[in-house]
């Protein structure tokens, strides 16, 4: 039952907890031993996840919050500490796929995509990190991508977003060593989730590309969320305890290339 790290009394909350790499982390999270908070915009997926953990005798609550939004992030991080009395980790993993070259992308989709995927990690950032300053510590963790570290082709808003992804993290983990706040991201590859189906299906021919994605990574396949949820997790631990400012691969050797 237990997983490899050890978060018995620690509260973590996880964005984009209903689904994919999010699920997976929840409930490594669940299994060592954290309070967890799976936080979606889909709360009664949230509420499964969080049921599946209190199940296996972890203690998990959901919380409904829009990553877009400033007034929803601050009510999760405060009914957070006002359930559990602390917050140690943030995972802002929260984020939607665009599959669209830069012709075909809308002002509405730029502004959906950045607000998402990187204002979603600032709010993240703006509302936990004071708690875990006047606390003495925490760990903050973002799922960006392998597409922030190098160009993937017709995303380009996409790639924008985790790029801005990586160096938020780097930035805030400069900003925060002093208070012992340890800012990380984890660069997943391809993950067999639905966000990638969804990327999958915005483009003509998705088994094809399902295949093509597949046989170009060095590996030879496509992650699971739970090989990136142990990523998540050991940026998150005591086992990391002198790492921040890191952008960690999670990509089967694909930006070794
Ligand atoms: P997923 O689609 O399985 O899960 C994402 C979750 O985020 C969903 O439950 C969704 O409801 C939630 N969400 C979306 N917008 C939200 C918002 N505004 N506020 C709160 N929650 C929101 O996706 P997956 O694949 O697990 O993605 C998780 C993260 O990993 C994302 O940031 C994604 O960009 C990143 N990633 C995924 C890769 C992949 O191949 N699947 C590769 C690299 C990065």
């Amino acid at each position: 039952m237990a997983d490899r790290f050890d978060f018995a009394g620690r509260t973590v909350i996880v964005t984009g907890g209903a689904s994919g790499i999010g699920r997976a982390a929840c409930v490594k999270f669940g299994q060592s031993g954290a309070n967890i908070v799976v936080s979606d915009l889909k709360i009664q997926d949230a509420q499964a996840v969080a049921t599946v953990i209190n199940e296996f005798g972890g203690t998990a609550i959901a919380i409904e919050s829009d990553v877009r939004h400033a007034d929803s992030v601050e009510n999760l991080v405060k009914q957070t500490v006002e359930r559990f009395g602390r917050l140690d980790v943030f995972v802002a993993n929260a984020g939607i796929a665009l599959a669209k070259s830069l012709e075909d992308t809308s002002s509405a989709e730029f502004d959906r995509v950045l607000d998402t995927n990187l204002k979603g990690i600032f709010w993240g950032a703006k509302f936990a990190l004071p708690y875990m300053k006047a606390q003495g510590g925490g760990a903050f963790v973002v799922t960006a991508s392998k597409v922030g570290l190098v160009a993937q082709l017709d995303s380009p808003i996409y790639c924008a977003s985790k790029g801005g992804a990586v160096l938020l993290t780097k930035a805030l983990a400069l900003d925060y060593a002093k208070y012992n706040i340890r800012v990380n991201c984890v660069c997943p590859g391809i993950v067999d989730t639905p966000l990638l189906e969804d990327f999958f299906q915005q483009l003509p021919d998705p088994a094809a590309t399902r295949a093509a994605f597949s046989t170009a990574q060095p590996l030879g396949r496509l992650a699971t969320s739970e090989e990136c949820a142990d990523a998540i997790l050991y940026l998150a631990s005591d086992a990391a305890s002198f790492v921040t400012g890191v952008a960690l691969p999670v990509d089967g050797g694909f930006t070794a290339q």
